[in-house]
């Protein structure tokens, strides 16, 4: 192992913990959940003896696609060691991502009596954790949750740093919180389940954190295409504890994206408007593979990045399968979509690009004609 620490955990801190029930949580990685009930046990017997794991309720929520294989197995880890674990299975899918399906978090935990010592477990991928994070952030006021994210896109990204929502009108992540979860418990095993569009959709921001701040890993990376190709749970422990490291520095220096956090947003830009402007058929990271390509096109323009180092990243990405290109039906589709992403601020577009591999910059003053000419440069048509 390259990075991984002998304690398998990584600890990440919240300075502002006004804003939040936790001022640390612990990321777990294991190869299965067996330790998830006597890690939660000792992460209440720390923080609030007076209500330990075994006085508290239990819910998992999870969805049609990931309770079959580990609801169980996550259910039996924890029933030993609290007083009741109750399950939701909502059904599952990016369009499922929406205020609707909170209400019905919401309803449940009131049928069942969840109160403010109650915990919630997202057991699945990025949308569950978004969803009942948020959920968790404002049922009575917020209760406390924990990420076991189950696809390498959540374990890789969503499931650290505390964001949390749901899209609205089609717009991702336009309703939500900052809400940090108590725990994430990442079982790597997780990964020889996914199909590979899926995997290749969490590789696009395991790669992403290399290009933006660690040139080394983004290397250490591209010479082990086979680890990355045979969804390896060793190799990928290895790299997703480095992927974490990273958004974990990013993340406790700017919890609430005022700044540095902005760089964990590369290749977004584009990337969330081609995606929803697919209508959500290409996946998230799929899109962020495309919008990277394209940011390392405006970047190569402004001579930012040489054509030899665009040449790389760009044909490093497609070489793990990835798509880099797609079909643009316009840019006068395209950019009134980037233009109207949640990123922008007072009509500021926040675009990110690379000076240099491992070096991400935030550009305000990125132009439309820049724009359209990386969506010429990524259009497969
Ligand atoms: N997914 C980018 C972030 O967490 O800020």
């Amino acid at each position: 192992m390259r990075y991984l620490n002998p304690e398998h955990k990584l600890t990440v801190n919240c300075p502002d913990s006004a804003r939040n029930t936790n001022n640390t949580y612990d990321i777990l990685y294991r190869y299965d959940f067996r330790d998830l009930g006597q890690a939660l046990c000792d992460l209440y017997a720390d923080r609030d003896p007076e209500a330990p794991l075994e006085k508290r309720r239990v819910f998992i929520i999870t969805d049609t696609n990931v309770a079959p294989l580990y609801a169980d197995e996550v259910s039996a880890s924890v029933t030993d060691h609290c007083f009741r674990v109750t399950k939701l299975v909502l059904p599952a899918g990016e369009k499922y991502k929406n205020t609707e399906t909170v209400n019905r978090i919401y309803e449940f935990l009131i049928e069942n009596k969840a109160d403010r010592s109650s915990v919630i477990l997202a057991l699945g991928g990025g949308v569950i954790g978004d969803m009942a994070g948020f959920a968790a952030a404002t049922y009575v006021r917020g209760i406390d949750f924990v990420q076991i994210p189950t696809t390498l896109l959540a374990q890789a990204d969503s499931s650290i740093g505390g964001k949390t929502g749901v899209d609205v009108g089609g717009y991702k992540n336009m309703a939500g919180a900052f809400y940090m979860p108590v725990l994430v418990y990442s079982n790597i095993s997780t990964v020889r389940m996914l199909e590979k569009r899926q995997y290749l959709s969490g590789l696009a921001e395991v790669i992403k954190h290399g290009m933006i701040l660690d040139k080394e890993y983004f290397e250490y990376l591209r010479e082990n295409e086979e680890g990355l190709a045979g969804q390896d749970p060793e190799f990928l422990l290895d790299a997703l504890f480095r992927s974490n490291e990273i958004k974990k520095q990013v993340v406790e220096q700017d919890p609430y994206e005022k700044g540095l956090r902005k760089l964990l947003n590369f290749g977004h830009t584009i990337g969330h408007a081609i995606e929803k402007d697919s209508g959500f058929t290409l996946f998230h990271g799929e899109c962020v593979s495309i919008g990277c390509a394209g940011a390392i096109r405006i970047s190569e323009n402004r001579g930012m990045i040489t054509a030899d180092e665009r040449k790389e990243a760009v044909a490093f990405l497609e070489s793990t399968g990835l798509p880099v290109r797609t079909a643009i039906p316009s840019a006068d589709r395209i950019l009134p979509l980037i233009k109207l992403d949640k990123k922008n601020s007072a009509g500021v577009l926040s675009f990110v690009l690379l000076k240099g591999i491992g070096n991400a910059v935030t550009c305000p003053d990125v132009s439309s004609a820049e724009i359209t000419d990386a969506l010429d440069y990524i259009n497969s048509k």
